[in-house]
């Protein structure tokens, strides 16, 4: 392992760059702007939420393939960009074709989000070509346009699939990538060290150096794909003196389905997790639609999500009602221990979790899906995308001789911490499924959840809304009229004051 410190290196718009000292907590977004002067990428929210700072970042993975996603610079720690490709809206150089299209489509009228909307085109197009409208709504999920209006936006992202994936054969076929992103170099096999202001900044390789960097100071900002951590950066203000950062752990970048369990490891992003569960679990998939957006989809994940903790975490409540569980390691003194616990078990108390001093999550487990299990899962929230939950809800259950058995029930935003609703689960269990016992189950959630009046909703609303979100269940599950809840089917039922999964617009 090399323990001496070095710049960050990385290419920007084909041009390989060094830093050198400045504060590890720099972003993306400040060093384009503030050092590099470019000002194309614009920052409008320092969040995540608007999209306006969307860059599109490119990295070789260690099988030789190279992966490129939508990035949201302003919460990008600048070092976690070490040995990465970085395309900003500059180095298209007006010729993309998504340009190109939002001037034809008349997709821009005061243009300040127009960098943000073009590199998440040019990021999404990289993929393959956009052929609903669906689609092109899912890729601009995380972009904010507030003069516009969407459906000429929708229109340009269109055109330009068209022309990137033209047909070669009718002589089409640019990629509209530049042809520099093809030539970077493989990440580095080493450790990497990053010294700036009087904060460090590690980069292990090993689970085993993570043990020891956490054991050594374990008040460090443990970063995964920091799209929590890098809120309290720019919002709070708030900056570590030592930074562990995982994303250069490979074996933490695995992703396994074994014959019982899905193995995950603790880099493995939102996306790539979502994607594998969907196999299982496609009853999901409109849920993990609307978890935040693909820039925050693909560097954010699960086991982040987790980890962080948060009540209104959209992760846990599915994941508890799946069964999983967290293997959890530490340095000790005889050596690793490890120790893998239920993620129900992980939450006590707001913001307080099982884990010990140093104790950090290496991998999620959860379990294959059962025969004859049913899942459900439904997040209410103001607005359909890339919005926090009121509340949200996993529900899983298998029916055995008529009867429900087995009921999981698992609420987010009904108290400090993610939880079963055991009272209603009581209700469920070995009785037969009729809209009345779902009514019943609903009016004992009171005996587990006193919510909070907040910002986002009442007491009495989130009471409200879990107990129709269990007869919105049985509807689903056992009433044979009510049809498939897909995130396309919400976005056509635009007439409905409420979504069908329970969104209000
Ligand atoms: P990080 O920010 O790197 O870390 C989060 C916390 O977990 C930190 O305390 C960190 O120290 C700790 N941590 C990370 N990995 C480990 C580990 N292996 N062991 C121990 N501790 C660890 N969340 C939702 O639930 N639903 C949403 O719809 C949603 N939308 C969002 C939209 C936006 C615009 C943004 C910015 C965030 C959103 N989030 C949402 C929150 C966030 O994206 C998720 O919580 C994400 O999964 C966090 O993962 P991360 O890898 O980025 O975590
Ligand atoms: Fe809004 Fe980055 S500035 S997402
Ligand atoms: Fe003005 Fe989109 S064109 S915000």
């Amino acid at each position: 392992m090399n323990d001496s410190a070095r710049p960050i290196r990385f290419v920007v718009d084909g041009q390989p760059v060094l830093v050198h000292g400045v504060s590890p907590a720099t972003t993306l977004l400040e060093w384009l702007r503030t050092d590099r002067r470019s000002t194309g990428t614009k920052e409008g929210c320092a969040e995540g939420d608007c999209g306006a700072c969307t860059v599109m970042l490119a990295r070789r993975l260690p099988d030789g393939r190279l992966r490129a996603e939508p990035c949201n610079a302003c919460i990008r720690p600048l070092p976690t960009v070490d040995s990465c490709g970085v395309l900003t809206v500059e180095g298209l150089g007006g010729g993309h074709p998504a340009q190109h299209a939002m001037v034809a489509c008349h997709g821009s009228q005061c243009g300040f989000c127009t960098p943000g909307f073009v590199m998440a085109m040019v990021a999404r197009l990289a993929l393959g070509p956009v052929r609903t409208d669906a689609q092109a709504c899912e890729a601009l999920a995380g972009n904010l346009c507030r003069c516009t209006g969407y459906r000429p936006i929708v229109a340009a992202l269109h055109a330009a699939s068209s022309v990137v994936h033209a047909d070669p054969a009718s002589g089409g076929g640019a990629s509209g990538l530049p042809a520099w992103l093809a030539e970077l170099d493989p990440p580095p096999t080493d450790s990497f060290r990053f010294e700036g202001g009087a904060a460090r900044w590690d980069a292990p390789r090993t689970v085993e150096a993570v043990d020891r960097l956490l054991a050594e100071r374990p008040d460090a900002w443990l970063l995964a794909g920091g799209t929590d951590i890098g809120l309290w950066v720019t919002k709070q203000l708030r900056e570590p003196r030592r930074w562990v950062w995982l994303g250069a752990v490979d074996a933490l970048q695995t992703l396994s389905t074994g014959a019982d369990a899905f193995d995950i490891g603790a880099g493995v992003t939102l996306a790539d997790a979502f994607a594998a569960l969907d196999t299982d679990y496609p009853e999901f998939a409109g849920y993990w639609a609307r978890f935040a957006s693909p820039a925050i989809r693909a560097c954010g994940t699960l086991v982040g999500n987790l980890a962080n903790g948060s009540p209104i975490g959209d992760a846990a409540p599915v994941l508890i009602a799946l069964g999983a569980s967290v293997v959890l390691r530490r340095a000790g003194h005889g050596g690793t221990e490890r120790r893998e616990v239920s993620l129900a078990d992980l939450y006590v108390d707001y913001r307080v979790q099982c884990r010990r001093p140093g104790e950090w999550i290496e991998r999620l487990r959860l379990p294959r899906r059962r025969s004859g299990q049913r899942v459900l899962a439904f997040k209410l929230s103001k607005r359909l995308e890339q919005d926090i939950s009121a509340v949200s809800m996993g529900l899983s259950l298998q029916v055995h001789e008529g009867r429900c058995v087995d009921p999981r029930i698992v609420f987010g935003g009904m108290a400090g911490i993610v939880k079963r609703a055991a009272a209603a689960e009581a209700v469920l269990e070995g009785q037969v499924p009729a809209r009345r016992l779902f009514e019943a189950a609903g009016a004992a959630l009171p005996v587990d959840f006193r919510p909070i009046d907040d910002a986002r909703a009442s007491g009495g609303y989130r009471l409200d809304g879990a107990a129709g979100l269990l007869i919105r269940a049985w509807h689903i599950l056992f009433d044979s009229g009510a049809g498939p809840v897909t995130v396309d089917a919400l976005r056509l039922d635009a007439a409905a004051p409420v979504g069908r999964d329970g969104a209000l617009r």
